[in-house]
Formats: structure tokens, C-alpha cells, sequence
């Protein structure tokens, strides 16, 4: 089982990740790493403070000699604005956020102590192990991408782009949407036989948990409920040199929870900004009095980065499934155990 923890504040000293369970023998590259913590932090629309980060991890333990040795592979990223002490106390909950209903649970009078877990820096940390996870299925020559499909309800580049213009124009912020696709995967990953093993529901929980995302589809996706069923599902074919194949892949290569050997799709949808710099009524959670919403450093739209970071989760998600199916422990015998079920099929 591969498992992945994080922790850190977003403007804490750095961000730290353990990640357990990747096989032992898996050559890493720290360049790829960071090239992806890149392109996470890049994007039309990103705020100022994606321009004081520039994120590079270092590996602190389970790598040796340049290759995964089976023992829990710890992560950090240092913050360069760790300034979390002497920021000021906020007391004003953003609408959108975990502001408000934070601060309540956990009894604080005052939200920096939310925001600075709930933000969505953390999402630096995953993309790194998530970097990890698309290192080891490159090896099974499984491919995962992303593309932007949406923007405040654009979809031309220069349209998007203008949209945020407007947006910044008016202080105010834009979602939108994305697409995942994992090429490569082989047929039979996740299960029917439990509700936690179906791979579909693995991989839209953990699209779900970056934060913003509201909404995540497989494949065809909501538009699949307004057709016939004959409209939508995927006939099966067979020839000697492709093996079962389809001619279409509404599923987006999951069915009963299994990946069915095309490519799996998964689209998912991104709640605008809540930090406003024109901002939204709100009440201050000491005096009660109205007041106006809390103005923090944010970004005007993160969907390109959202979706860098959905293919770290998704990659996460396909690994682990992937060594529940051949095994876990060493590259080399799960290359072995791999083959053998790709030659029998
Ligand atoms: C890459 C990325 C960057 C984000 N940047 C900001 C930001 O600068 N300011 C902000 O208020 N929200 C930002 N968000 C979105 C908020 O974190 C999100 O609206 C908030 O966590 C509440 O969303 P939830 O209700 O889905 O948890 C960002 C999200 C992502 C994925």
C-alpha cells in the first residue's frame, strides 16, 4: 500500500511529505521533481507570491546511490516567506474558504491558524511525491497529462486569458475546468469487490481533496446520464494484434471500478478564488459586527496549476492500485510479475 502524509503551514518554515511504499530500485531524478514543482507554481493568473517561492524539494531519507531502497521516502520543500509569527491575527472569515467553520471547530480566535494549514500551498509537497509516482509508472510506460479545458466559461487560450484580465481588472477571481488522461494503464487495476478498492472512486476523492475542486467526472461524465445507453457505452472489440479493444472510450477506461485498458479520463471543475481583493461581506468571529471579508496575498485563477497538481494525485492513485496488482516490494520483480500478466492476456 502507498501511502502519503504532509505536513506544514503556508508560511511555516517548509512543507514535508513521507511517502510509503514505493518499491525498492526506482531510479529518481530530484531535476524532474522540481521541474514539475515548476509547473505547478506557473500559469496565467497566479499571484504574487508565486513569484517569491520558487520551489525545490529535497530528499531526506529513502533514496540511496540515486534509487528507492523500499524505506519511506521523506520530503521538504523550504517556504521562503516563512514569516508565520509575526503575521497579523485575521478575524475576518473569507466566504469560500475553511475560514469560518475552522475557527469554530477548532475553538481559535483567530483564522491565520486555518488558513495557514488550509491553504492550498501544501499542494507543493503532492505534487513532489505525486513526481514520484509518475517517475514509477514511466517505468510500465504509463503517461499521465493534463490540460487546461476551461476558464470563467472560455475555452480559446486568448479568450481565457483575457477573462482573467477582466477578472483582475474588477478584483475579482475565476474557476474552471480540467482534464486528466493516464495513457498506458493496463487493464485490471482497482476492484469491484469492495467500495474502496474501485478505482473510480479512488481517483475522484483524490482529484476532490485539492482544494477548489467541486465536482470531478469519469469519462463522459454528467453528460453520460442525459443519453441512451446506447449512446454511451463503449461496444468491445477484438483483433489479434490490439486484443480487446473499444472504438470509443465513454467510460474514460474504468468500468466497475477497473481500468479497462484505454486511456482513463478524468475531467474535473474548479470553484473560483475565495481571496477577493474587492471582498465579500463577512462578520469579524470576535465583535460579531459585519464587516468586510479579509484581504490575503491570492491568486486571480490556479485551474493549469490545479490540474499539474490532479496528475500527481491521479499518478498516486494509479501506483498504488498498480502494486496491490503486481506487487510492492522490488522494481525488478514487479517488472517480472507485470509481463506475465500482459503476455496472459
Ligand atoms: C493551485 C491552487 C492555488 C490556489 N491559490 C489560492 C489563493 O491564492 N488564494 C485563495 O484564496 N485560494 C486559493 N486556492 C483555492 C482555495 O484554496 C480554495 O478556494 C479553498 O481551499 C476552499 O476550497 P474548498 O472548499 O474546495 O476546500 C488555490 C487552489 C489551488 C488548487
Amino acid at each position: 500500500m502507498l501511502r502519503l502524509l504532509s505536513a506544514g503551514e503556508s508560511h511555516g518554515a517548509a512543507l514535508l511529505a513521507i511517502l510509503e511504499g514505493m518499491p525498492a530500485g526506482l531510479k529518481v531524478d530530484k531535476g524532474f521533481i522540481d521541474q514539475e514543482l515548476k509547473r505547478r507554481q506557473s500559469g496565467y493568473g497566479r499571484g504574487p507570491r508565486m513569484k517569491i517561492e520558487q520551489d525545490r524539494v529535497d530528499i531526506l531519507s529513502g533514496i540511496a546511490r540515486g534509487k528507492t531502497i523500499g524505506s519511506p521516502i521523506a520530503l521538504k520543500i523550504d517556504n521562503r516567506d516563512s514569516s508565520i509569527d509575526k503575521l497579523p491575527k485575521v478575524l475576518a472569515p473569507r466566504p469560500g474558504h475553511a475560514d469560518l467553520a475552522g475557527a469554530l471547530k477548532y475553538d481559535f480566535n483567530d483564522i491565520r491558524f486555518v488558513l495557514e494549514r488550509a491553504s492550498a500551498r501544501e499542494t507543493a509537497i503532492r505534487v513532489a511525491a505525486g513526481a514520484l509516482c509518475k517517475t514509477f509508472l514511466k517505468e510500465f510506460r504509463i503517461v499521465v497529462s493534463s490540460r487546461l479545458l476551461m476558464v470563467g466559461g472560455e475555452s480559446t487560450e486568448s479568450r481565457m486569458k483575457q477573462k482573467i484580465d477582466e477578472a483582475r481588472q474588477k478584483q475579482d477571481t475565476l474557476g474552471g475546468s480540467f482534464e486528466v488522461v493516464a495513457q498506458g494503464v493496463p487493464v485490471g487495476l482497482g476492484s469491484y469487490v469492495q467500495s474502496d478498492k474501485r478505482l473510480d472512486a479512488r481517483l475522484a476523492a483524490v482529484v476532490m481533496s485539492i482544494p477548489g475542486i467541486k465536482a470531478v467526472e469519469i469519462g463522459l461524465g454528467a453528460e453520460s446520464a442525459n443519453r441512451m445507453g446506447s449512446e454511451v457505452h463503449d461496444e468491445i472489440f477484438y483483433s489479434k494484434s490490439k486484443g480487446f479493444y473499444r472504438k470509443t472510450n465513454n467510460a474514460g477506461g474504468i468500468e466497475g471500478g477497473i481500468s479497462n485498458g484505454e486511456p482513463i479520463v478524468v475531467r474535473a471543475y474548479m470553484k473560483p478564488i475565495s481571496s477577493l481583493a474587492q471582498p465579500l461581506d463577512s462578520v469579524n468571529i470576535i465583535t460579531r459586527k459585519p464587516t468586510k471579508a479579509a484581504i490575503q496575498r491570492a491568486d486571480i485563477c490556479a485551474v493549469l496549476a490545479a490540474g499539474v497538481i490532479a496528475e500527481g494525485a491521479v499518478a498516486f492513485v494509479l501506483s498504488d492500485a498498480f502494486l496491490e496488482k503486481f506487487g510492492s516490494d522490488s522494481l525488478s520483480q514487479i517488472k517480472r510479475s507485470f509481463q506475465g500478466y500482459i503476455n496472459s492476456l
